[in-house]
């Protein structure tokens, strides 16, 4: 287990939560850091989002403004805007913040993105140049029994394959799709291979830019192509790197209550999702960073 992590001047607490990945944080509201704009609580986020790589607050009052002003003192913020729906999906009176949800406006159309189905490991915007660094959600309503959201330690993923394994994957580069057939269950059918060939190239394996350590990579399918493999080469290794990662231990998840707060590094992080009762809604509000472009292990 972590040690409990303390600086004398900080305002938070962070407590792991679980040996691999995670940690709750206690001590001052966000809100209140965000008033005072207090640099030091700012920077030991940041420090224990390095070391935690996923940091969760219970009973936060925040204000769409605020969760935008904390998001920009860790990069500039990304527009998940969507052309044919981007007045439904979006809070009023903010840029970039976006409702989650499977619920419906009062006369029958998406409040927002998303649906109640589970979803399989991922991490977000693999579809473009340069993916997301940080990734927030604030629950506002959850079902009578919220779905579990789970983090994996991709750091440590990568350290637990064996050897031969990292010898042969070190400077490979997957084609991830461009777009999204989606990764909610039951999986639809994917991209076809003329689609699947079209997209951003990602190392497998990615250095983090603060801990200098590095990342296995994975796509969100296992048909992505490696780029110099055949698609049934590409689908033997990346089918093989996507079950270990499921079966590795490295892994947290918790139910989202309203109120709850939670930020992570979606470059060192996957992220999966249990499903609800389709007639139950769960709102949340979600904002990320814009990333860069990965960084090779092999240069
Ligand atoms: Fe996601």
């Amino acid at each position: 287990m972590l040690e409990q992590r303390r600086s004398t001047e900080s305002a938070f607490t962070f407590v792991p939560a679980s040996p691999h990945i995670g940690a709750r944080v206690m001590g001052s509201s966000l809100a209140d850091v965000m008033e005072a704009q207090d640099q030091n609580a700012l920077a030991d986020l940041r420090d224990a989002l390095d070391t935690h790589l996923i940091l969760h607050f219970s009973g936060q009052t925040l204000q769409p403004r605020q969760i935008e002003d904390l998001g920009r003192h860790f990069g500039p913020l990304l527009s998940l805007k969507r052309p044919e729906n981007k007045t439904a999906s979006h809070l009023g009176d903010v840029e970039f913040l976006k409702i989650i949800t499977n619920a419906l406006t009062p006369d029958g159309k998406p409040l927002g993105d998303g649906s109640n189905a589970s979803q399989d490991w991922h991490t977000d915007g693999a579809m473009k140049p340069r993916p997301a660094t940080y990734s927030y959600f604030y629950a506002r309503t959850v079902p009578r029994v919220p779905p579990k959201t789970y983090w994996m330690n991709a750091y440590r993923v990568y350290e637990s394959l064996p050897q031969s394994v990292k010898d042969k994957i070190h400077d490979l580069y997957v084609i991830h799709h461009h777009y999204t057939a989606g990764n909610e269950f039951p999986l639809p059918p994917s991209l076809p291979l003329t689609e699947r060939e079209k997209g951003p190239r990602h190392p497998l394996v990615r250095v983090h830019p603060a801990t200098g350590k590095p990342i296995l990579y994975l796509p969100h399918r296992r048909d992505a192509l490696v780029v110099g493999y055949s698609p049934e080469e590409s689908d033997e290794l990346i089918g093989y790197l996507r079950e270990f990662a499921a079966n590795s231990p490295f892994w947290w998840g918790t139910a989202m209550q309203p109120d709850d707060f939670v930020i992570w590094d979606n470059r060192a992080c996957l992220h999966r999702r249990d499903g609800w009762e389709s007639n139950e809604d769960r709102i949340m509000w979600h904002l990320a960073n814009e990333g860069e472009t990965p960084i090779p292990l092999a240069g």
